[in-house]
């Protein structure tokens, strides 16, 4: 049986892999109260003991805005703890998976983005996880990472759950209508990951290696987005309000969000046969879970 560790616990990506992993592999979680990855004394160590067979990294400093004032708290978690994690498990001969993020670009290309476009991160997050990028595939050259973008699931903090909470709450909401990319789905991404796995560990391919983009396909914008969550809520006699498109100027953030930051996924399904599914596909099968979850909890508004 083979034995994954996973890093991060509780996150997003990290409960999609738990859930998707569980029972079907030797599995150890580490989330934070196991192993902080920020200190990468730690994080070698713990991966070096861990005898595991194949590493996957879930865990991030994933506070886009805040990241602009915690730039060394960011940096130490997406680029330190993730190379000396990729290096020790380089030495135990397991393969480092890891994850990165569609705001490595800047979002001006106009195309979605194949994985040798230039890159030129807006803000630190972006930096700090390019930074990893390049620090995780020096320190294991059998490194897998997979650039993502809008992740949701029904578990964490997302868009998706805000959305839902604020159609509780208002009659109207306005929603960013001109930056474009790929909201993708915390299970499509776990799902991904062990058909990578299992490609891994069947055969040594030098060209299985490398970045990688993992999102849906199909393409919106936050407007468009909401919009489908608000009528799919609707749909399953949850909460909806209306949706009012406005510019990104009317909603500042700390950090400028690139402007189309759809990611190119051809380059994963030529060489792990992945094909990701649809955003619209993904997002009803991510609000049955959500309403399913609900109902049986009985508490479904
Ligand atoms: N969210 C997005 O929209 C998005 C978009 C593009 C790319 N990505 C990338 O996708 C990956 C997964 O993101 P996500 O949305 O699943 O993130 P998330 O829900 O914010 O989860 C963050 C994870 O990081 C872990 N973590 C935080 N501080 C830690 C520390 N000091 N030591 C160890 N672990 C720590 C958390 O651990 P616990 O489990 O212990 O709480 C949690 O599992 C990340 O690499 C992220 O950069 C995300």
């Amino acid at each position: 049986m083979t034995h994954v560790l996973v890093l991060g616990a509780t996150g997003q990506v990290a409960t999609a892999l738990r859930r998707r992993l569980e029972g079907e592999h030797r599995l150890t979680v580490a989330g934070r109260s196991v192993l902080d990855l920020s200190d990468p004394v730690a994080a070698y160590e713990f991966v070096r003991g861990s005898g595991a067979d194949v590493v996957v990294n879930a865990a991030a400093y994933t506070a886009v805005d805040r990241a602009e004032t915690e730039a060394e708290a960011a940096r130490a978690l997406n680029a330190t703890g993730p190379e000396a994690a990729a290096r020790a498990a380089a030495e135990i001969g397991a393969p480092f998976i890891h994850f990165s993020t569609d705001y490595v670009f800047d979002g001006s290309k106009g195309s979605p983005y194949v994985e040798t476009d230039p890159v030129n991160p807006l803000g630190v997050y972006g930096a700090t996880k390019l930074e990893g990028e390049a620090a995780v595939a020096a320190a294991n050259p059998r490194h897998v990472i997979l650039r993502t973008s809008w992740v949701c699931s029904p578990d964490g903090a997302n868009f998706l759950k805000t959305m839902l909470r604020l159609a509780a709450e208002k009659d109207e909401i306005g929603v960013v209508s001109d930056q474009h990319g790929r909201p993708t789905f915390a299970s499509d991404l776990a799902e991904a990951t062990v058909r990578i796995i299992e490609a891994l560990l069947g055969d040594e391919d030098a060209g299985r290696y490398g970045v990688f983009h993992a999102s849906s396909r199909g393409e919106t914008t936050w407007y468009g987005f909401a919009t489908a969550i608000m009528e799919g809520s609707a749909a399953r006699g949850g909460p909806s309000c209306r949706v009012r498109p406005i510019g990104s100027a009317e909603y500042p953030t700390p950090v400028r969000r690139p402007a189309d930051s759809r990611l190119d996924g051809a380059r994963l399904e030529q060489v792990y046969g992945v094909r990701m599914p649809e955003w619209r596909e993904a997002l009803d099968r991510c609000l049955d879970q959500i309403y399913d979850r609900d109902t049986r909890r009985g508490d479904a508004t």
